[in-house]
C-alpha cells in the first residue's frame, strides 16, 4: 500500500507566489476595472540581448545538421560552458576547476536539491527572512519538526533573524549547526553581505565543520567593488561552502532556465574526504538529471562572451534604474526603505505597524499594485514588504506614481 510523504503535511501554507496569485485573481474578479501592476515576483521582463539571442539561435541551428547535432550532453554541463564559467570566476580572482561546476536548469532546483546529499539529521539554519525554497525543501526532506503557528517557525530549524538592528545580516548561530543557507545580495531584503561578514561565517563553518550553502543568484547586481560577488572570494571558503548561481537575473533567463552550482573538491565535512562531496553531487546529478538544454547552454556561452557580458551589464543597469525609481518614490512618500542598491529588491517597513498581508491588501486595493508580503519569507519578515525592480519601466513608473498619489498613509 503506497503512503504519502508525511512531511508535506507539515508545510505551513501554499508556496508564497501561488498564494499571491490566488489573492490577485480574486481581487481582479471583484474589480474587473482595476489595471493591476505587478512588482511582486522577481521575474524578468526585458528582452534578451542581441548576442544572447544569437547564441540561442546558434544552439537551434546546430540541431539542424548531422555534423553539429547533439543529443544528451554531460549531465554536469557541457565542458565549454563549465570552462567559460571557470574563466569568468578566474577573472575575479577565484580559481576553480571546470569539474567543480555543475550546470543545471536554474538556481531554484539546485537550492532545493542540494540538501539531499546531507544526512537527514543535520541541523539546518536559515536567514530569516529567506527565499522560501530553502526552508520548504528541508521540511519535505524531514529535517524539521512541526510548524509552530505562534512563532511561525518549524521545530528543529535554527532561524537567524535579519532585522534593522543587524542591518539585515544575521549574527552567527549561538549553537552548532550543520547546514547554513546564506543569500547575498539577499532575496528578499536586498541587503548585501560585506567581506568581513562572510568571513565570520566561513570561520564559523570551518570551526564547526558546517557547510555554507551560498546563493549568489543576484551577484551581478553588485556594482560596489568592495562587496564580494562570490563566497569563494573569502579565504578558506572552498573548505566549507557550496555556491549556487543562475543566469536568470544575470541575463534574463528566468524562462530559458540555466544555472550552476559550485561544489569545491576541497570541501570537507565531518565524515567526508576532500572530493567526496563534489563526487556525491556529481552522482546525484547524473542520477536525477539529464543535463540542461543544449540550446540554453549555447545561450549561456553567449552571455559569458565579451559582448554578452557588456550587454547584460546594461540590462542589469536598466533594472537597477528601476530600483532607484522605486526607492526614491517610496522615500519621498515617507516610507522606510532598505535594499535597492547593489540588489534588485526593495524592502520596506509597512507603515503604521500593519502586518505584511494587511499592507498587501491595502496596496492592491488603493494602488492596484502587487508586492510580496515580507512574512511570506519567514517570521522576521512580518511587518515588511518586498518590491521587485524587475518590471518594465513604464509599469514601474506608473506603479510608483500610483503609490505616491493613491496610497493613504
Ligand atoms: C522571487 O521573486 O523571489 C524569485 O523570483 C523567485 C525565484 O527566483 O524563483
Amino acid at each position: 500500500m503506497a503512503r504519502k510523504n508525511q512531511h508535506y503535511q507539515k508545510l505551513a501554507a501554499g508556496y508564497l507566489f501561488p498564494e499571491i496569485g490566488r489573492r490577485t485573481r480574486l481581487f481582479q474578479e471583484q474589480h474587473p476595472e482595476a489595471e493591476i501592476l505587478r512588482l511582486g515576483i522577481g521575474n524578468t521582463t526585458e528582452p534578451l540581448t542581441p548576442s544572447v539571442i544569437e547564441g540561442l539561435h546558434d544552439g537551434v541551428s546546430r540541431l539542424a545538421s548531422l555534423e553539429t547535432y547533439t543529443g544528451y550532453g554531460d549531465e554536469q554541463g557541457d565542458l565549454p560552458l563549465r570552462e567559460k564559467l571557470a574563466a569568468f570566476y578566474a577573472g575575479r580572482g577565484v580559481n576553480l576547476d571546470a569539474d567543480e561546476f555543475f550546470v543545471s536548469d536554474g538556481a531554484k532546483p539546485d537550492s532545493a536539491n542540494i540538501q539531499s546529499i546531507f544526512s537527514r539529521d543535520c541541523i539546518a539554519a536559515f536567514q530569516d527572512p529567506a527565499y522560501p525554497v530553502y526552508v520548504d525543501t528541508n521540511v519535505i526532506a524531514g529535517r524539521s519538526g512541526e510548524f509552530q503557528k505562534d512563532t511561525g517557525r518549524y521545530e528543529g530549524f535554527v532561524y537567524l533573524p535579519c532585522s534593522r538592528e543587524n542591518n539585515f545580516f544575521p549574527n552567527l548561530p549561538e549553537q552548532k549547526v550543520d547546514l547554513i543557507y546564506l543569500c547575498s545580495p539577499n532575496n528578499p531584503t536586498g541587503a548585501v553581505a560585506a567581506r568581513e561578514q562572510l568571513a565570520s561565517y566561513v570561520e564559523y563553518a570551518r570551526r564547526n565543520r558546517s557547510v555554507l550553502i551560498f546563493d549568489a543568484s543576484y551577484a551581478e547586481y553588485i556594482s560596489d567593488p568592495a562587496l564580494p560577488k562570490s563566497i569563494f572570494e573569502i579565504e578558506g571558503a572552498k573548505e566549507c561552502a557550496i555556491e549556487i548561481n543562475s543566469f536568470s537575473k544575470f541575463a534574463g533567463f528566468t524562462g530559458v532556465r540555466l544555472g550552476w552550482t559550485i561544489v569545491p573538491k576541497d570541501l570537507v565535512i565531518e565524515d567526508s574526504e576532500p572530493g567526496e562531496i563534489n563526487h556525491m553531487w556529481f552522482r546525484r546529478q547524473t542520477t536525477f538529471f539529464n543535463g540542461a538544454s543544449n540550446i540554453a547552454q549555447r545561450g549561456g556561452l553567449a552571455v559569458l562572451s565579451d559582448a554578452g557580458l557588456q550587454e547584460c551589464r546594461e540590462l542589469i543597469q536598466y533594472y537597477m534604474n528601476n530600483a532607484s525609481i522605486i526607492r526614491e518614490g517610496l522615500l519621498s512618500k515617507g516610507l522606510e526603505v532598505y535594499g535597492g542598491s547593489n540588489a534588485p529588491y526593495l524592502w520596506l517597513k509597512t507603515p503604521g505597524n500593519m502586518t505584511s498581508w494587511e499592507f498587501f491588501d491595502k496596496l492592491l486595493e488603493e494602488a492596484w499594485v502587487i508586492g510580496t508580503p515580507g512574512v511570506g519569507f519567514g517570521p522576521a519578515g512580518e511587518g515588511y514588504f518586498r518590491l521587485s525592480a524587475f518590471g518594465h519601466r513604464e509599469v514601474v513608473e506608473t506603479a510608483v506614481g500610483r503609490i505616491q498619489s493613491r496610497l493613504k498613509i
